[in-house]
């Protein structure tokens, strides 16, 4: 009865409730962003609405294992980042396991990073920016969103190429790093353009280029230089948005939400806000379930031994 009530149930899916999207870091930022915008994309095909519900803390790892227990019915989803290819790197004991306790809805986009820094910091380029990063070893206050955000990567990248130590400072998200940042409290930044592009146009921030190994075509971004040009060789990094569903999800929930997903990454107001901000909506290929699942292992093997030599442990 149990069995046929789950599949009368998900026959009518989605029309018993809002679908929940867990954003497993702080309103306002990068993550939050491609979310939000997603949401919104999704509510015309799946025809309900879908709300957001920001879970942060633990670079991520929080809203993860929130949606790894939830329900498997569909009405509970997480969008997160190349932080599901990290944390199992960075966490000793993490409640859920990426690889077998999440079904792979697709990839929504790639993001490009810039390394931005406060606006009294006394260097206008890279090259003076790692000056001054030199004559201040050990001092430079770098802010991140946690262990497992992108923000984290990108600083253990940017101190292992520069062979130097910098103070990192946590947030729940780089929407409150940033405005820190703005404000002095911390010098260095490296976040995703989805949050830094406005603050870069309107000169809020330094920026000393981006983490790509070709420039942006962006408007606003594009005569930033890659910081690979600038003088970190090989430097890069791009950040990749995931939609996931809890295992056991039944297939034919999983199969509408793959659909609805596809229809949205094709929306042109979805793209159109997406590549304003220097992001790449994924094309069809990554929104198929077993190339985003496959890709995700691919890029756990990739920053798993990066993370280990660095030796940071977030447990
Ligand atoms: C990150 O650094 O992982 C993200 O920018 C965090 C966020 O979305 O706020």
């Amino acid at each position: 009865a149990a069995l046929a009530a789950l599949g009368a149930h998900a026959a009518d899916f989605p029309k018993e409730k809002p679908i929940t999207i867990v954003v497993p870091f702080a309103a306002g930022g990068p993550t939050d962003k491609v979310a939000r915008d997603l949401a919104q994309a999704l509510e015309k095909p799946l025809g309900q609405s879908v709300i957001i519900d920001n879970a942060a803390g633990a670079g991520s790892s929080i809203g993860t294992a929130k949606v790894a227990r939830a329900a498997p019915d569909g009405y509970t989803l997480l969008v997160n980042h190349i932080g599901m290819a990290t944390m199992p790197a960075l966490y000793r004991k993490l409640p859920f396991k990426i690889e077998t306790d999440f079904e792979y809805l697709g990839i929504i986009n790639d993001v490009p990073m810039t390394l931005i820094g406060k606006p009294s910091l006394p260097a206008n380029n890279y090259k003076e920016l790692a000056a001054w990063i030199d004559a201040n070893k050990g001092k430079v206050n770098l802010g991140n969103a946690g262990l497992g955000a992108a923000s984290h990567l990108c600083g253990l990248l940017f101190q292992s190429a520069l062979k130097t130590e910098m103070q990192t400072v946590p947030y729940k998200g780089t929407a409150p790093a940033i405005t820190d940042l703005i404000g002095g409290q911390i010098d260095l930044l490296c976040d995703q353009t989805t949050n830094t592009k406005a603050q870069i146009d309107g000169k809020k921030v330094k920026a000393f280029g981006v983490t790509t190994r070709k420039r942006l075509t962006t408007p606003g971004l594009s005569d930033l230089p890659t910081l690979d040009e600038a003088g970190l060789k090989g430097f890069e990094v791009t950040i990749w948005h995931g939609l996931y569903a809890p295992k056991g999800t039944p297939p034919d929930v999983l199969h509408k939400l793959n659909n609805a997903l596809k229809a949205a990454l094709k929306d042109p107001a979805f793209i159109k806000r997406e590549e304003d901000l220097g992001a790449v909506v994924a094309s069809d290929k990554r929104i198929e379930p077993a190339e985003h699942k496959a890709f995700v292992e691919a890029e756990i093997a990739k920053w798993g031994p990066v993370i280990k030599a660095a030796g940071v442990y977030a447990d």
